[in-house]
């Protein structure tokens, strides 16, 4: 088995992820040694005995700012800990969209250097100087990278291989993507209604099709109705106005059409 991916994330609250990170399939995925985690407090790249690793901003205003030193120790010092070279991400909402794709895309990299921030941002020559990728989670503002660093990195760790465990697949959900399979990370579509037991609850019956037993009438009518759902729900999905423009949403539906 190849060495596990690591994962290094630089906040000034760690207690907030480390319960995060050892929890569910993400700790599993560490025991199974796909992935390790490493989390460390921004505060002990400090240069001073405060501990200081922020400061008020140049030409003022309101709240304060992540000082370069502090972050640029902790990127050098992190990284010179593995010789894996590391893929540098900040957390920002001024970032690029975090989507399943990029997720898929970064589940095949083999070391990750993630900066969560804190306060009003991080001083623009972090930026220019470590040339971060940068990454939102979305169009609102949180009060620190934190939660967005459990996010991506849930994302990404579940997509590695064998994480979830051997029988379930990660390209079987809403915007199914398998790591680093460029062709299962092109069918963007919401995921099929599921039902379990009991086959009737309170009036409501578990469709037929899915007791037949034929998994080919049972494969088809799952497509069918994740494509019933991708239109009601996000058509952007299947019209282009989505990234991977709508390429995906095309290809369902034309195998949706042909079955
Ligand atoms: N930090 C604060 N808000 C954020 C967001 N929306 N995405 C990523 N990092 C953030």
């Amino acid at each position: 088995m190849s060495r596990p991916m690591r994962i290094d994330v630089v906040t000034l609250f760690p207690e907030a992820c480390e319960p995060f990170f050892s929890a569910s399939i993400l700790g599993r995925a560490q025991e199974a040694k796909r992935v390790e985690i490493v989390c460390h407090d921004l505060r002990e790249f400090a240069g001073d005995k405060h501990r200081s690793v922020d400061d008020r901003p140049f030409g003022g205003g309101p709240g304060m700012v992540l000082m370069c030193g502090p972050v640029f120790d902790a990127v050098e010092r992190i990284e010179s800990m593995d010789e894996r070279p590391a893929t540098r991400i900040l957390l920002t909402p001024q970032g690029r969209r975090f989507e399943q794709n990029i997720a898929g895309e970064l589940a095949t990299r083999e070391r990750l250097l993630i900066l969560a921030g804190h306060y009003e941002g991080f001083d623009e020559r972090i930026r220019v100087g470590l040339a971060p990728l940068e990454l939102s989670i979305g169009d609102y503002v949180l009060s620190g990278g934190e939660a967005a660093a459990m996010v991506v990195v849930d994302s990404i760790v579940r997509l590695l291989p064998g994480a979830l465990g051997d029988e379930a697949s990660p390209s079987e959900e809403s915007f199914g993507i398998a790591a680093g399979d460029p062709d299962a990370a092109s069918e963007r579509c919401l995921e099929y209604p599921q039902y379990t037991r009991p086959r009737e609850f309170r009036g409501m019956a578990v469709p037929d099709v899915l007791m037949s037993g034929d998994h080919g009438r049972i494969r088809d009518w799952r497509l069918a109705e994740a494509l019933k759902r991708t239109k009601e729900r996000r058509p952007d999905l299947l019209s282009g106005d989505d990234s991977d423009g709508g390429l995906t949403g095309r290809r369902l539906q034309q195998r949706g059409d042909a079955s």
